[in-house]
């Protein structure tokens, strides 16, 4: 059995991670990965967004199943090219992985499905924009409408700061061909949560919540980031928020897509914004989350693989999915400067020192192997995931191999949890 993972990041290590300890032994493959999948099986030298090569090297591979991490490869395409080529693939097609692709796609099927969202607007004209931004006041949001790497969203507290975000998209091009078209929408009050849900085209299986922490600061803070950590499970999603994520927000939306002639197979992460334990979506991302994949994966209890096999044979069930009790904490360490400009090919030692703390695994991000030696390789350089007998255990084994790991430059946020934390002391 041979499995190839698209991807290089912490997500894609987890991924590698999980599948490689199967119980079935796959031999595993990732393209282009990084230092910690290459020790898990062999890193094939193609990036994630070269389909070409990718297409090239199933058909000569002939892997069992690909499965596919980032967004860029799903939203191009690649499932639907390896499928022509009789290739097994666990990832959205192009059509639905548009509720990804285009944040204008997403909220008009949202409307259509009356799936609990922000009321929107979108333009490509920015004087329009702006005439709609100065009616409607602030706060405001005003997204790219297509794939911006993360950097495409404005929370805007002031008039001002949302047209200056309206004219960089629609007129300075700062974002491209994603920027085109700007999706302007209501701010929503709450607590951001995440949900991942395995998707067969039909069944619906919900995976445990987690909550990520965006901001490269402690007390969320600074500007955004790809994520400075996570937790799992989540206590904002409780049971109330959990049956009405499947009834208001994953049934809905499944049904209008299939009334379109699109079906989703995957996984569909919602990303919601709970207040009074009322979800709305803020996004949809057509794969799994990062950093909320390596809590998440931490916790899965048993073999990962026929969970993904169900969902692209159409047999998906909430019995092939089991979660270990303890609650699980990834800590994100990244390179001095980063989300700014950062340097890369920094030695990190002790990796191996940090993985024997307890129930803990170094997940490897921005890392590559440099003459046999472990090097930073990109801004989010490692996740560090530990599982324990309640949150603070897992955040302090977390901590420990944290401690222990050094580079030049090294940065973490020591207050990942501190909702879940909070409300811990509160309950108590
Ligand atoms: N309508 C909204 N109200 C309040 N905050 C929002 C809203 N939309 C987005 N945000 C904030 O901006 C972040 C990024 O927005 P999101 O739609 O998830 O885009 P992306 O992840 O593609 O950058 C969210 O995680 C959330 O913190
Ligand atoms: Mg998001």
């Amino acid at each position: 059995m041979k499995i190839l993972v698209i991807g290089s990041g912490g997500r894609e290590h987890a991924l590698v991670w999980k599948l490689a300890n199967d119980s079935t032994q796959p031999e595993m493959y990732c393209a282009p990965g990084n230092a910690g999948t290459a020790e898990l099986g062999l890193n094939v030298n193609l990036a994630a967004t070269d389909l070409e090569g990718i297409c090239h090297w199933c058909r000569s591979k002939r892997p069992d199943l690909v499965v596919i991490g980032p967004e860029a490869p799903l939203c191009a395409g690649l499932t639907d090219r390896l499928e022509l080529d009789g290739i097994r693939v666990f990832g959205p097609n192009q059509a639905a992985a548009e509720l990804e692709g285009s944040k204008e796609f997403a909220k008009e099927v949202m409307a259509s499905a009356g799936v609990p969202t922000s009321a929107y607007r979108s333009f490509t004209d920015a004087d329009k924009a702006c005439a709609y931004v100065r009616k409607h006041g602030a706060p405001i949001v005003v997204k790219a409408d297509g794939l911006a790497a993360g950097k495409g969203v404005t929370v805007a507290e002031t008039i001002d700061q949302a047209e200056d975000a309206i004219r960089d998209a629609l007129e300075g091009n700062a974002f491209g061909s994603a920027g085109c078209r700007v999706v302007v929408e209501d701010f929503l009050v709450g607590e951001e949560a995440s949900i991942l849900a395995l998707i067969d085209g039909e069944n619906i299986a919900l995976l445990a919540s987690s909550q990520d922490h965006k901001r490269i600061f402690e007390k969320d803070e600074g500007p955004n980031t790809g994520g400075m950590g996570a937790y799992s499970p989540a206590s904002i999603v409780n049971d109330i928020v959990r049956e009405k994520v499947i009834h208001e927000v994953y049934e809905p939306i499944l049904a209008e897509l299939k009334r379109r002639g699109i079906i989703y197979k995957g996984v569909l992460y919602a990303g919601l914004m709970i207040h009074d334990n009322q979800p709305s979506v803020v996004e949809f991302n057509c794969r799994f989350g990062d950093p909320e994949t390596q809590a998440v994966i931490a916790r899965w209890n048993g073999d990962m693989l026929p969970a993904l096999d169900a969902v692209i044979d159409g047999t998906l069930s909430n019995n092939l999915i089991n979660w270990k009790p303890q609650p699980s904490a990834c800590v994100v360490m990244v390179a001095g400067g980063y989300p700014g400009a950062y340097s890369k090919g920094l030695p990190i030692g002790n990796i191996a020192l940090a993985n024997e703390v307890q129930d803990t695994v170094v997940f490897h991000a921005g890392t590559a192997l440099e003459e046999k030696e472990i090097v930073t390789a990109g801004g989010r350089v490692l996740g560090i995931t530990s599982i324990g007998d309640d949150l603070e255990d897992a955040l302090s084994k977390a901590y420990i191999a944290v401690e222990t790991i050094s580079y030049q430059g090294a940065f973490y946020r020591n207050d990942i949890g501190h909702r879940e934390l909070r409300r811990i002391i509160d309950g108590k």
